[in-house]
């Protein structure tokens, strides 16, 4: 059982918030236009996480049937709950337990920088039917503008991670977090070099944005609280990286800090005081041909 990203890199809902914003129906032709794979029987998910993707693609694809795969086994078993129309498997990237050419597509998201890329590229050419696709999202730096009243950081707040950075560099170096990351130029370049033709890229910007009136009431509080998220969980990961500099007291207290700042952006929100602040993420859409 293997539960190391879920426990010491990201949280289950964290990330399933966030994926479930940026894998949205609004997005739905977009990712079709760059995936081409229409009419694709049999897709394949490898480090599914908490399975957003999947779960989209099992709506956008109704006559696939999908497969969800990662190492994580609570991973896996949240995915296995929150989409029972997609079959869940745990499953390491590096040595699939499929046969050769099992597959007409398989596809990734934010995978590809986590693990070796002879294993990576190899083990999903394997799988792959001759003519398969082969998909890689990969994040690019984005635009992230915080509102005014989440941004200045407390006192206390850059005291206490002054202290626990050290010890969060090191943990990112352990679990191996980033270690094959590749630039815009190398990953395509890579794709061809195991073997892969026809190789192309495409690049979508999501834009969450609360205050564009595009976005329902719902949408704009879920985009604040996928944020609120992500912070209540980096300080609870500092807790566990580095005990020592962070008491359970100094938890709640920095915890405590954070929901204040996001209650008073959802005030602000409510209130109609727009803020513009925003989070751009750029994806990345690798695509090549076995
Ligand atoms: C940044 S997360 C992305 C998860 C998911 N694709 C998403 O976008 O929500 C990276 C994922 O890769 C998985 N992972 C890392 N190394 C793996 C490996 N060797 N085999 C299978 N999964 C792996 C982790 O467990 C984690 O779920």
């Amino acid at each position: 059982m293997n539960t190391i990203w879920s426990d010491y890199v990201q949280n289950i809902d964290t990330l399933y918030c966030s994926r479930a914003l940026r894998f949205s129906d609004r997005y739905r032709e977009a990712y079709q236009r760059a995936f081409q794979i229409d009419g694709k029987k049999k897709i394949l998910e490898i480090g599914c996480g908490p399975g957003a993707l999947s779960e989209s693609l099992a709506r956008w694809y109704p006559d696939a049937e999908i497969i969800g795969s990662d190492r994580d086994s609570s991973f896996i078993a949240f995915a296995s709950r929150q989409a029972p129309n997609v079959r869940f498997l745990e499953a390491d990237a590096t040595a699939l337990p499929f046969a050769e050419e099992s597959f007409d597509v398989v596809v990734s998201n934010t995978v590809q920088e986590h693990v070796e890329p002879s294993k990576f590229f190899g083990e999903q050419y394997r799988v792959l039917k001759k003519g398969g696709v082969c998909l890689v999202l990969s994040a690019r730096r984005g635009i992230s503008i915080e509102a005014d009243c989440i941004s200045a950081p407390s006192e206390r707040e850059e005291s206490i991670w002054e202290r626990v950075k050290p010890f969060y560099l090191e943990s990112g170096q352990k679990y191996e977090v980033g270690r094959y990351a590749m630039s815009e130029s190398e990953l395509p370049s890579a794709m061809e070099r195991y073997g892969f033709s026809h190789v192309s890229t495409n690049y979508l910007a999501i834009n969450l944005t609360p205050d564009h009136p595009e976005n329902s009431r719902e949408e704009a509080h879920a985009m604040i609280d996928a944020h609120r998220r992500s912070a209540l969980d980096a300080v609870s990961a500092w807790r566990r990286i580095a005990p020592k500099e962070v008491s359970e007291e100094a938890l709640l207290e920095l915890k405590k800090i954070i929901c204040q700042k996001y209650d008073k952006r959802i005030q602000l929100y409510d209130a109609g005081e727009k803020q513009w602040d925003t989070s751009v993420s750029l994806t990345m859409v690798l695509r090549g041909i076995k």
